[in-house]
């Protein structure tokens, strides 16, 4: 059997339900703010968890490399002792993280936790024997602990690539969006203040009109997981997913609030003679095109959802 079959089989084994449960009801007291945002990323507009994880995992195979060699006990013990500091606010960042994500991504989260956790005793017993000059139970101890890190870190890389737990659902919208600018419909017919469903091409997209004139359209599927937008709520400057939580910005789908930490891509739109009218975020009006390329070829493709 292949690795990745064995993890699925994670995704779908309901006898880890209880221990999801129990974690849970433990993390859904974390409430929602600039606290829980910080461990999720949402300042540094990137995932928080995979970069700490970057450090226990370097000092601990730095160390686990200069065991190999004499002479290095000193180093290897200063290393050990980081991997197992450094470890802790990445395990807060990454329950975060987890409880904010879907039953399959849960399951695989508590087995990616306690295989990392046993690395970490292990570690902590390694650090032990260490610091009581006891190099060869040190050594040993360190190396279990690596190949626990280890299978905790494929379970991780599971989640975030297999999962797609970690990367913005939204970004690959940009490219099926179509070019040139794309009716949508008359202005008149999006409510003041209510989000509504559209499709551009392919794309779903949400559409705000905030007042007279004033439209905003965004993607429609949440840069998190993949949430329907649409169905979220507005106060007019921001809209909220109605799955987790994650708020942008209409303007601009700048993250207001975690757990999303990609910013939601925003189409540019003009309001002429009465109809609503988009385009690409990242498309220049300025930029001549070839000639024979219509702007508009895509408009017949735009209807509401
Ligand atoms: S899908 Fe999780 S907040 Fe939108």
């Amino acid at each position: 059997m292949r690795i990745g079959d064995a993890i699925r089989r994670i995704e779908r084994d309901r006898r880890l339900d209880r221990v999801v449960d129990f974690y849970r009801s433990v993390l859904d007291r974390m409430p929602s703010g600039p606290v829980k945002d910080t461990l999720h990323g949402v300042q540094l507009g990137h995932p928080l968890h995979p970069l700490l994880v970057q450090i226990p995992i370097g000092a601990w195979t730095s160390a686990t490399v200069l065991d190999l060699f004499p002479g290095t006990e000193r180093a290897a013990r200063r290393l050990v002792d980081l991997g197992l500091v450094s470890a802790l606010p990445a395990m807060v960042a990454g329950a975060a993280d987890w409880s904010d994500q879907h039953e399959r991504h849960q399951r695989v989260g508590v087995v990616h936790a306690a295989a990392n956790n046993t690395g970490w005793a292990l570690f902590a017993a390694s650090a032990l024997a260490r610091h009581r000059g006891r190099h060869g139970w040190g050594r040993a101890l360190g190396l279990a602990g690596m190949g626990m890190v280890g299978i905790g870190g494929m379970l991780g890389a599971h989640i975030a690539y297999n999962l797609a737990g970690g990367p913005s659902h939204a970004d690959q919208d940009r490219d099926l969006l179509p070019e040139g600018w794309q009716d949508i419909g008359p202005v008149a017919d999006f409510p003041e203040g209510e989000p509504v469903r559209a499709m551009l091409g392919t794309v779903p997209v949400v559409v705000v009109r905030t007042g007279g004139d004033t439209v905003r359209v965004l993607t429609d599927t949440c840069a998190h997981l993949g949430g329907p937008l649409s169905e979220g709520e507005t106060d007019g400057e921001c809209i909220t997913c109605p799955w987790h939580g994650s708020t942008f910005r209409l303007d601009d789908g700048t993250v207001v609030r975690g757990p999303a930490t990609a910013q939601q891509p925003a189409l540019q739109v003009r309001v002429s003679n009465g109809t609503v009218r988009v385009r690409r975020p990242d498309e220049d009006a300025d930029v001549p095109r070839p000639r024979g390329e219509h702007s508009d070829a895509g408009a017949a493709a735009a209807t509401r959802g």
